[in-house]
């Protein structure tokens, strides 16, 4: 365990990534965070793979050039679009985030009560990675899936807007699956988890994120402790110049 410093890249294509990074800032106070937010490229939920990875490319650059020690993929998406092509890329390490893992262990299959649905971004349902955790974590196809177009977009616009997650319409989204009998959902994008209750309570079920997991994945591999100095966060979106400090109170939504 280490008493340094460190510096840790986070990206995802808007403010989904913040539901990770207040987990992250929440067991690792005291140290250095580089938000990188892709807004004038999103949402990922509706890019091809090949565009994707062009633009996890082009912000991994972006936080080399900062001197992160690693880099935090905070979004589902262009976790299976890229994650495998920028570790054979670059020796920095990368910790990505994907629905299932490190979140399906707390389903009690025995129950057979149990009923999940997973929510994801439309390209990250069709992606190829998405396919094959389905397979390993959901052999006996217990687990209805659900691709929601806009969710990611309704979210991030309601952060914009200064709008609390009270006023959120779900119903577009997600009205297919009221009263359906679901008894939980995985979060599968990061958007989600930002309205967590409000999901819970639209649905009448238990939402299951891998937020906390993938934040203690992150402090393992960096051998990183909580640490007493100031938490510096640090954010700024693509195409704008330079980073710009900003206050932990930003990291919820309503
Ligand atoms: N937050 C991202 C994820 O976890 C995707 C949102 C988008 O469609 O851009 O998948």
């Amino acid at each position: 365990m280490s008493s340094k410093r460190k510096k840790i890249g986070v990206f995802d294509s808007g403010i989904g990534g913040f539901s990770i990074l207040k987990r992250l800032v929440e067991i690792l106070p005291g140290h250095e965070f580089y938000y990188l937010s892709d807004l004038p490229h999103s949402p990922y939920g509706n890019k091809s793979t090949e565009y994707i990875q062009e633009r996890c490319q082009v912000i991994t650059e972006t936080l080399l050039n900062e001197g992160v020690d690693l880099i935090l993929i905070a979004c589902n998406t262009a976790t299976a679009a890229s994650i495998d092509s920028l570790r054979e890329k670059y020796s920095i390490p990368f910790v990505g985030i994907e629905p299932f893992v490190k979140s399906i262990e707390s389903l009690d299959f025995k129950d057979e009560q149990l009923k999940p649905v997973v929510l994801t971004t439309i390209a990250m349902g069709e992606s190829d990675r998405f396919k094959s955790l389905m397979k390993r974590y959901d052999p006996d196809l217990r687990i209805y899936h659900q691709s929601c177009p806009s969710l990611a977009s309704l979210i991030e616009k309601a952060f914009e807007d200064g709008l609390s997650s009270v006023e959120l319409d779900l119903e577009t989204e997600l009205k297919t699956l009221v009263n359906k009998g679901f008894t939980h959902a995985i979060l599968g994008c990061t958007h989600y988890p930002l309205i967590e209750t409000k999901i819970e309570s639209f649905l009448g079920l238990k939402c299951i994120s891998p937020c906390l997991p993938v934040a203690k994945r992150v402090a393992q591999l960096l051998e990183a402790r909580p640490l007493t100095g100031r938490t510096e966060l640090f954010f700024k979106t693509t195409g704008e110049e330079s980073f710009k400090t900003f206050e932990a109170a930003l990291l919820s939504l309503g």
